[in-house]
């Protein structure tokens, strides 16, 4: 047997990219992904070091299966996962790892299964014909706070059963209070500085995550005195049980998983939605295409939950649009164990990347990979191409979730308001990508409404 060699910055076919640690702390808190090395475009494993830290960058898409999905098992989320999101998110499905993982996916599996969120689909549709009824010609608007309010209607109302109870503006603040100085805790907890360190948003965050975890912690206790029983997520989470243990989740475990999918839930559908109708205005002929499947489609009338999986060019046009401005941009691992990735020995502790955002314009991958193009999606291009050169929803057992969930729902909402209205943007700049773990236009995208004619 052969013995393989350790990555290490000399190994065959890895680049190595070697940037003053100062510049890549201020990058990444200002914007985390201009702190990924640059090379990460053109070449399909990069390698870095900060410290005695190895950071191994995967842009290649069988690597990225080695990784993400054979070797699973041996990645954990890891430090960086842990220190952005674990003192909102806690030890919920998002940032648990192993077993306790493990039992926390099985307990809500069922509430995704096809049947079930197809049930969802006349709740997503009434959501967009709300939001689309209180728009008149000629409001200019920030799409993205109108995504937002959208998606979030549609997760609270077909998870938790109900909006009436939630403040949302609140809310929609509070996830971007917290997100806001996540940079920080990037750059601090890759130069191993304890968590009291104060940064700039420290307070507002630390205010905001006060405020999520009451909210859900009021609409659990309201359930359970009112003994009511619905078959959404919190009755699922309010009865799951250890298969090993036999424990039932704590109020504290629900809570994590609570806010979990409603942040998880709703901000990365709303941001892809808004960047789809940016792109769609800068691109009228695409725009047409679309109106047209309508048309063939939906015809005259109201947009039904049986149009939502014939509108395949739609669906197309969100998925390029995912493409060029993945809502997650950037997932992230630390080996827990040794193991073996293509011709390399990855040692344990390394910590693994897979920017999305490279791979979905990778120019090893893609012809002109800047272009706005939903032919990319035609189902020939697809059966050409290797599954995971397009991942807006990762990969493997922690693969998203929600994405069927998704994807249904941002079909829904692009038919029934593009159907009225045609989106216009107010400026002409493109919007620089911002990431705050989601990818965020830097600018409020302002867009304005007009009439179809
Ligand atoms: C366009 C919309 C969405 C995008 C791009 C997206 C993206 C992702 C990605 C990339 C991951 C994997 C992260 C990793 O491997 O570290 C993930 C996980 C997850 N997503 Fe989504 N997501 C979206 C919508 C949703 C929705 C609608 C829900 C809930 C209804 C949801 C709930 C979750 C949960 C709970 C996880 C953790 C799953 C696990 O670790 O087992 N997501 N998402």
């Amino acid at each position: 047997m052969t013995t393989l060699p350790i990555l290490s910055a000399t190994s065959e076919g890895v680049v190595t990219s070697r940037r003053s640690p100062v510049r890549v702390i201020a990058s990444l808190i200002r914007n985390p992904l201009d702190a990924l090395p640059p090379q990460i475009y053109d070449h399909k494993l990069v390698y870095t070091e900060f410290g005695n830290q190895v950071r191994l960058h995967l842009m290649d898409p069988e690597l990225i299966h080695e990784a993400l999905v054979k070797n699973a098992a041996a990645l954990s989320k890891g430090e960086e996962v842990r220190r952005a999101l674990g003192p909102a998110l806690g030890q919920g499905l998002l940032t648990s790892d192993g077993a306790h993982w493990k039992w926390q996916r099985q307990s809500v599996a069922s509430g995704f299964q096809w049947e079930k969120l197809r049930g969802f689909l006349p709740a997503m549709i009434a959501a967009a014909e709300r939001r689309r009824d209180a728009w008149q010609v000629g409001d200019i608007m920030d799409i993205g706070h109108e995504m937002m309010r959208t998606t979030f209607d549609i997760i609270v109302e077909t998870m938790m059963s109900g909006r009436e109870r939630i403040d949302v503006g609140r809310v929609e603040q509070s996830v971007t209070d917290y997100l806001e100085p996540t940079g920080w805790m990037f750059a601090l907890g890759l130069l191993k500085a304890p968590e009291w360190v104060p940064y700039p948003g420290k307070g507002k965050a630390s205010r905001a995550v006060e405020y999520l975890r009451s909210a859900m912690a009021d609409m659990i206790n309201e359930r359970r005195t009112s003994g009511e029983e619905r078959a959404d997520l919190v009755s699922m989470l309010l009865s799951a049980k250890d298969p090993e243990t036999g424990r039932e989740m704590s109020d504290e475990q629900i809570i994590d998983n609570l806010l979990t999918f409603i942040s998880a839930g709703h901000e990365t559908t709303a941001l892809g939605l808004a960047w789809t109708l940016h792109l769609l205005a800068r691109h009228p002929n695409i725009e047409k295409k679309m109106l047209d499947e309508f048309d063939r489609v939906v015809g005259e009338g109201s947009v039904m939950p049986e149009h939502i999986e014939q509108l395949t060019y739609t669906k197309q046009v969100f998925n390029e649009s995912m493409r060029l401005y993945p809502p997650a941009p950037v997932i992230t691992r630390t080996a827990e164990e040794d193991f073996v990735l293509s011709q390399h020995r990855i040692k344990a502790g390394t910590v693994l990347l897979v920017p999305i955002h490279a791979v979905h314009r990778h120019r090893l991958i893609w012809e002109e990979p800047e272009k706005f193009d939903p032919e990319h999606f035609a189902p020939d291009a697809v059966k050409n191409r290797h599954r995971y050169a397009f991942m807006p929803f990762g990969a493997g057992p922690r693969i998203c979730i929600g994405s069927a969930f998704a994807t249904m729902e941002a079909v829904a909402i692009l038919a029934v308001l593009a159907k009225r209205f045609r989106l216009r943007n107010k400026s002409e700049t493109v919007p620089e990508p911002l990431m705050r773990i989601t990818l965020r236009p830097k600018e409020k995208l302002m867009m304005r409404v007009e009439s179809r004619g």
